[in-house]
């Protein structure tokens, strides 16, 4: 996800900018840019792709005495990775970066574009700058034309803004995306994104809130709130410690993963839905032509979130699909016809049996797609077609944005496909895609929600194992509950289908046999309900997911309520992961690099 770095100081900005962007790598980018103003000129420069990539452009650049700079990692979302759509955004004398959206762009982009403004990125950011130089011929001084900017905007935004009228200015407005500031002893200004790139820099910061908004030069820091009223910096201690900033105050990377997911699931939908169609810029229109069926292959998580899709995919899209685990695909000797598009998913794009697999449906001459998490990885680059997921960087070994973020591709998908082949009406795929809205703030963990978790998660600490049980799309939720668990608690768990109980695991069932009954109130809800009162029935241990009260079950945690089973989907998968977070942290397990797992296996 994008990162912004500011700096005003005597230093060499270029090494202070550059050293800040590259703090933030780990979130995730695909190309990068500064511009440094000093003695009335500015410098920039960008470039697609690594950092180092821009540290090459920049080799010759240094800056001696007193300069202003911002610098900019993207990660693209309206318009593809190119440097003319990396940031810093020029104007005729300014240059803006940005991260989040700007919802109302088109409208400013037509009304500049009437006033003869030309355009040279794909970018919404672009209007910041240019909106800003109209005002600034009207307006008496820079920060009244940057004041009037700002209120025009519409969407969640954090900015910084440097231009030729004030040369030892910037500019900043922070409104839901975040932003901080910093200082030190040598007189010297920062900004950030995060608090990382500001370690070992500067000893105090300041984190703007939602709606402030002003100005910082050499002699000056000038902060308004959104009630326009002046306030002065609230500067508290940085910390020194890199890592535990990088985890934004969160215990795991896996716990900051899981509270991201709404963030990382808008980006997911930015710029691909409309009202009524799923827009996929990135794949070839032709590719379901002469499709009849879908075969997706994956490892993992991934292959839970497969498993997930087939049943989108059999009731929307009314495609034919299967589903595989990619090392037992490849060497069972499977027949590939060419009507079907081989579909493989995985985080990394780089597990060594996933890709393989993808190396046979080429052989075969089918059609391939990637459903993927890391761009130019090995399966982005063999793949016919991509469609990334963007969750960011993860680092918990345990996937947990990830999937979330592939789940929503597949939705997204379906309605795709479902358009295609005229198997949904325009009506419901326009009520699918209101749902698929509602996703980011369904998975927002509330206080209360994480607070039950935690206390209920004491009485499973120990037993003979778990049963995670769903029906339908729940049975791949109750796989992924039961294999998040396994992980980091180390405890057995398995997955198991609802109805399938009583075909044999039942036997189990004794007060130290836990299970995490996924109970959906839209989706087969009598028929999930009695499977787990047969259990109740034999002593089991019932911890029951529900938005519907259930009065057989030893722990109760309950949802909100909702108007789909997709929305339910995705609260209970908040829900199963921090079940096991809070129980692996009980038993004091390194929730973030568990024993004998790697985040990327690329050995078979
Ligand atoms: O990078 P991939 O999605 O291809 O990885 C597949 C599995 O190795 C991965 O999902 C693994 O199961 C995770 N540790 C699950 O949390």
């Amino acid at each position: 996800m994008c990162g912004i770095v500011g700096y005003l100081g005597k230093k060499n900005t270029k090494e202070i900018l550059l050293s800040g962007l590259k703090e933030l790598e780990y979130r995730g980018y695909d190309s990068a840019g500064i511009a440094v103003l000093q003695n009335g000129n500015f410098s920039n420069y960008k470039a697609v792709g690594k950092l180092v990539n821009l540290e090459k452009k920049t080799k010759n650049f240094i800056t001696n005495g007193f300069a202003i700079g911002i610098g900019h990692t993207r990660w693209a979302t309206h318009g593809k990775p190119t440097e003319l759509n990396a940031h810093p955004h020029i104007g005729e004398n300014s240059y803006v970066v940005h991260n989040g959206i700007i919802e109302n762009y088109v409208e400013i982009k037509k009304d500049l574009k009437n006033d003869g403004v030309n355009f040279l990125s794909q970018t919404d950011t672009e209007v910041i700058v240019h909106l800003f130089e109209k005002n600034l011929k009207s307006e008496k001084s820079a920060f009244g034309a940057f004041k009037k900017t700002i209120s025009k905007l519409d969407g969640a935004y954090a900015i910084l803004l440097v231009t030729k009228s004030e040369n030892d200015t910037i500019f900043y407005a922070k409104h839901g995306s975040p932003m901080l500031f910093g200082v030190n002893a040598e007189n010297e200004k920062y900004f950030a994104s995060s608090d990382t790139p500001l370690i070992g820099q500067c000893s105090h910061v300041n984190y703007f809130e939602d709606g402030d908004y002003g100005y910082v030069s050499a002699s000056e820091i000038v902060i308004f709130d959104k009630n326009n009223i002046k306030k002065d910096a609230v500067l508290s201690a940085l910390s020194e410690n890199k890592l535990s900033a990088q985890k934004d105050g969160f215990r795991f990377f896996m716990e900051k993963e899981i509270y991201e997911q709404g963030e990382v699931i808008s980006d997911t939908l930015l710029g691909r839905i409309t009202e009524n169609e799923v827009i996929f810029d990135e794949i070839p229109k032709d590719l379901f032509d002469g499709i009849k069926e879908l075969k997706l292959c994956a490892c993992g998580t991934s292959y839970h979130s497969a498993l997930s899709a087939s049943y989108l995919f059999e009731r929307y899209s009314k495609i034919k699909t299967s589903v595989e685990i990619a090392s037992e695909f490849r060497y069972r000797e499977p027949i590939m016809s060419k009507d079907t598009l081989f579909v493989v998913i995985s985080q990394s794009g780089e597990t060594a049996d996933t890709l393989e697999t993808l190396k046979m449906a080429k052989n075969a001459g089918l059609k391939t797609l990637v459903i993927c998490n890391v761009d130019n990885s090995s399966m982005v680059r063999l793949a016919d077609a991509t469609i990334l997921t963007r969750a960011g960087i993860e680092k918990g070994v345990a996937s947990t944005k990830a999937f979330a973020t592939q789940i929503t591709v597949f939705w997204m998908l379906t309605l795709y496909i479902a358009k295609i082949k005229k198997s949904l009406s325009n009506k419901k795929i326009s009520r699918q895609i209101s749902l698929l809205r509602e996703v980011p703030s369904v998975v927002k963990v509330t206080n209360e929600m994480h607070e039950k978790i935690k206390r209920i998660s004491k009485r499973y600490l120990h037993g003979h194992g778990f049963f995670f049980i769903g029906r339908d799309i729940f049975f791949p939720l109750a796989l992924e509950g039961a294999l998040k668990l396994k992980e980091i608690s180390y405890l057995h768990a398995e997955g198991y289908p609802s109805g399938e109980m009583k075909h044999g695991p039942i036997a189990l069932a004794d007060p130290e046999l836990f299970t995490i009954a996924l109970l959906p109130e839209h989706l087969h809800f009598e028929k999930s309900k009695s499977n787990v009162e047969e259990l109740s029935a034999r002593d089991s241990t019932i911890c029951a997911i529900s938005a519907v009260e259930f009065e057989k079950a030893d722990d109760f945690i309950q949802i909100s309520k909702c108007k789909d089973y997709m929305l339910e989907f995705f609260e209970m998968m908040v829900v199963v992961q921090l079940l096991s977070l809070e129980i692996s942290i009980r038993l004091g397990n390194d929730v973030d690099m568990p024993r004998n797992l790697a985040k990327s296996v690329t050995v078979e």
